[in-house]
This record gives C-alpha cells, structure tokens and sequence, in this order.
C-alpha cells in the first residue's frame, strides 16, 4: 500500500475521502498538525494544488487535497474561494450571503470542488474537478450536512443538500463528481489497483 497524506487536520475529510478511495492502493492519513498550509490561491485549482503539493514534499509521500466553495451568480462568483472566510460560522455566512442577495430573483449558484494529487517531490499528478449547480433559497431548510447546505437547492431536485442524506448528496454533489472524475483518471497512475 502506497501511503497518501490528506492536506487537511479535519478527520472527517479524512473519512469522507477514505470513502472515496476505498480499495484504491492507498494507504490514507492526516497530514502533521503543525504543518500549516496557507490557501493563497485565487481559484479552487490553485489552493487544492498548492495545498498537495506543499505537504508532499513537506513529508516526502503522496498527498491529496480538495478545495471547494459556493460561487453565487448575482454575487459575481462570490463567497467562492473566501467560502469558509466569509464570516465567522456557517449561521453568519448563510446570513451574509442571504443579505447580499436579497430580493434578487436571479438564484442561480453553483459549487464547485477540485481535488488535486502531488507525487513525493511536489509535482501534481491528477486533477478533477466537479461541479453542482443550483439555486439560492430565500431561507435555510433542513439540517444535515455543513456550511451553505440549507440554502442550496441543486437543479432538479426539491431538496437542499441539509435535507439530502449523505449518499443522496454525495450522489449529485460538487465533491462527489470530482473524486468520480478523480477514481476514472487513477489507473494511469500504475501504482493503484483501481
Ligand atoms: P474547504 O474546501 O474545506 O476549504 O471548504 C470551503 C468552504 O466552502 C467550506 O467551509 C464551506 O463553507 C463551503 N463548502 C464547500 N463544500 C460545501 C458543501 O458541500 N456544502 C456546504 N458548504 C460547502
């Protein structure tokens, strides 16, 4: 088993990914928690790649990372990659992007996730990304997953991803088709059994 280190101190993105990946090759773990990555990237690519790369060659082993975030048409793309910037708790960010839109009949938005994988010297050598688009709620409805989900609604279905339950959103979701685009591109790698 190859091990790939995941660029993030949050075990639980360490077992979404697990879910992912699973019986992919890979041996996954957390990064160093004294290993601090700054996101100064402008786009979700160049964060999920600085972020791999750095602690790649920060431990001298694989590594993965995932940046993602809400770009809301009428708000010019934004909170996008000032997502989980964009106030204190997910409460004062779903109210600041409430706000800001206000009566706005345009809702479109969208999120998008790229995940980017850094060999042991810091080159990256997969990319994907996903992509989910939606609408704005005028109110947060449910109260499952994190972040913005009681205030999206993806095209075509009738309920916000906190209403989902996790296999549901992992099915439509922004994460969800980037690791799907990331599993199809991981046999060109040679060193995983998927
Ligand atoms: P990061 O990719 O861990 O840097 O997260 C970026 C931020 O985007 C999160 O803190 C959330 O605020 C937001 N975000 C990303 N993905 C989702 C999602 O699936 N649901 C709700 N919010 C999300």
């Amino acid at each position: 088993m190859t091990l790939l280190v995941v660029a993030t101190g949050n075990p639980g993105k360490l077992r979404e990914m697990q879910a992912y990946l699973s019986d992919c090759g890979w041996e996954l773990t957390l990064k160093p928690e004294d290993l601090e990555i700054e996101e100064t990237g402008d786009t979700f690519a160049a964060n999920a790649c600085l972020k791999a790369s750095q602690v790649a060659q920060a431990t001298g082993n694989w590594a993965i990372a995932d940046d993602s975030g809400l770009q809301v048409d009428a708000l010019n793309g934004a909170p996008g990659v000032y997502s989980a910037r964009y106030a204190k708790t997910d409460g004062d960010r779903i109210a600041r992007v409430l706000k800001e839109l206000g009566d706005t009949p345009n809702r479109q938005a969208q999120f998008v996730c790229v995940v980017a994988i850094a060999r042991p010297d810091g080159t990256i050598a997969l990319q994907s990304e996903g992509v989910c688009r939606g609408q704005i709620l005028h109110a947060p409805r449910g109260s499952g997953g994190f972040g913005y989900d009681p205030i999206f609604c993806p095209q075509d279905k009738q309920l916000t991803f906190a209403e989902m339950t996790p296999e549901l959103k992992r099915s439509v979701s922004h994460r969800g088709k980037a690791f799907a685009a990331l599993l199809q591109k991981l046999p060109h790698l040679n060193n995983t059994h998927c």
